[in-house]
């Protein structure tokens, strides 16, 4: 009996925020996105563990090393993912000792949004498990230009915190990334 007179509450208070809804724009319910947000690790590190392991697949595609199978057009289409995705994360800043100052820059902003839209333009490809390879390369053309113009920019010669990257021995052998 006390549930029901619990629900006839709840029910005729969400009838009047119903009724009340009408006058308040939308936007105010939408919660604003957190300005305070960091991330868990350094931006050298999304580069490191996120865009530079995926950009690979990307570029191996470009160059004509074509997926085998299903499970190959998994790993390319998580690649654009990671760089639809990268390029977001590296808007926000993390636990690098630049992250802050470079986050602020409008230019970083604009690159790292550049990343991101080079990764939605290239799911559809993915998605498709195109074999264009033009259609690959010059995805993979944009892709360098993105990196190289961010890090002619911003990136130290010696990066923060020692993350390198170490090319994968299949890369330097000129061997297939899918293998
Ligand atoms: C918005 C700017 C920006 C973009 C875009 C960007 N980077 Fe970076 N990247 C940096 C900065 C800055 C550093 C150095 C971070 C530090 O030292 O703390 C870095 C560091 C790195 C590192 C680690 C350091 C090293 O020399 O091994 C790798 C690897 C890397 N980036 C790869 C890439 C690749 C691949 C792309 C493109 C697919 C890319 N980055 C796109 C800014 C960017």
């Amino acid at each position: 009996m006390k549930k029901l007179a619990q629900c006839a509450a709840i029910i005729s208070v969400l009838s009047l925020a119903a009724c009340q809804d009408t006058t308040e724009p939308v936007a105010e319910s939408t919660p604003s996105p957190r300005s305070d947000l960091t991330l868990p690790v350094s931006i050298n590190a999304v580069m490191v563990g996120l865009i530079d392991n995926s950009a690979d697949y990307i570029w191996a595609v470009g160059n004509g090393d074509m997926p085998k199978d299903d499970n190959d057009w998994d790993l390319v289409r998580s690649a654009t993912y990671d760089m639809i995705l990268g390029g977001t994360v590296s808007k926000i800043p993390g636990t690098g000792e630049f992250d802050a100052q470079w986050t602020a820059e409008e230019n970083w902003q604009e690159m790292a949004d550049e990343l991101t839209k080079i990764g939605q333009d290239a799911l559809p490809l993915a998605e498709a498990k195109s074999t264009d390879v033009e259609a690959w390369r010059q995805i993979g053309d944009r892709l360098i230009q993105n990196c190289e113009s961010c890090h002619e920019a911003f990136k130290p010669e010696i990066p923060s915190e020692g993350i390198l990257h170490r090319s994968t021995e299949s890369e330097s052998r000129g061997e297939s990334i899918f293998d």
